[in-house]
């Protein structure tokens, strides 16, 4: 039988991830389909009983339910609890298994695209949302010595700063966004990390004194559309190691895919599919 699986969202439209997935499942030769389905926040309890009688073998989730999700679900993984939001979802034996891989597979991307490994290094992370959180989480995991958050709203610098320090005691901290306070923070980092939606269509920070960064530091931002946003620009021409966003939704589509068929995708060919989506 047909295996189903997709990704939930509201809105769903413009999802890439079909796109990827399906290249995956047809370059594994599996028989399976992944759809983009459009659910909202009141049907979320329904769809989750709906894959169970369909069958799914799993689903992702994309905003706006990344939390709200959490309650349906018969299990949770150490790290979607520790994240606080699932991304993907595995059907075993008639139980919905929340799991979390977008912190992973932002650590995948660092890796695989910038040569980085987080132990022991020192990282500015800008925003304080969902994506802030994810990332946060893996990268103390993977070993990082500080993690300081930055935000605008400091008190969700502060929240987020609260959820973590029991897991990663003196490890994370956080700051106001001044000038001055983004300046002495840069000079320490190793990464530099925006998960705020500055950069989309090509929106820009009002100030960020990149410069006062160490020549070695990697500055990564988690918006991909453009590829290249103003951030990444600015480092780019500063000399500075640059890191793109697409990377970290093309990993944590690798790794739920790994979860759903216990075999690794063939991340080329789900990588082409991306940027050819992206293009359109
Ligand atoms: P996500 O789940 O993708 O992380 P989110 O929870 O809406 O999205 O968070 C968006 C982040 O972008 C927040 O940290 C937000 O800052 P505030 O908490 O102060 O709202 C940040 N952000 C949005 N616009 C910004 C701007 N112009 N300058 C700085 N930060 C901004």
């Amino acid at each position: 039988m047909t295996q189903q699986l997709g990704v939930i969202g509201d809105p769903i439209k413009h999802s890439l991830s079909p796109h990827m997935q399906q290249a995956a499942i047809a370059a594994a030769a599996l028989d399976a389909t992944y759809q983009a389905i459009h659910v909202t926040v009141n049907d979320l309890a329904n769809f989750v009983v709906r894959a169970k009688q369909a069958g799914y073998r799993g689903f992702n989730i994309t905003l706006p339910h990344k939390t709200a999700i959490m309650e349906f679900l018969d299990d949770l993984s150490p790290a979607a609890q520790n994240i606080g939001a699932v991304n993907t979802v595995i059907i075993e034996s008639g139980r919905a298994l929340g799991d979390n891989t977008d912190g992973l597979g932002y650590i995948t991307s660092l890796a695989e695209d910038a040569k980085w490994e987080a132990k022991d290094k020192t990282v500015t992370l800008l925003g304080a949302g969902g994506a802030a959180r994810a990332v946060a989480y893996a990268l103390l995991d993977s070993g990082a010595n500080q993690v300081c958050l930055i935000n605008r709203t400091i008190e969700k610098a502060e929240q987020l700063c609260a959820n973590l320090e029991n897991l990663f005691p003196k490890k994370i901290t956080y700051s106001e966004w001044t000038e001055s306070t983004l300046m002495e923070r840069f000079a320490i980092s190793d990464l530099i990390v925006n998960s705020t939606s500055v950069g989309l269509n090509k929106s820009r920070f009002d100030l960020l004194p990149l410069e006062s960064s160490p020549q070695h530091c990697l500055i990564s931002d988690l918006v991909y559309t453009p590829r290249i946003t103003p951030l990444l620009q600015s480092a780019k021409d500063l000399q500075r190691p640059i890191h793109e966003g697409l990377g970290m939704l093309l990993y944590q589509g690798a790794a739920a895919f790994e979860l759903w068929f216990h075999q690794k995708p063939n991340i080329k060919v789900m990588k082409i599919a991306l940027e050819q989506a992206l293009e359109n």
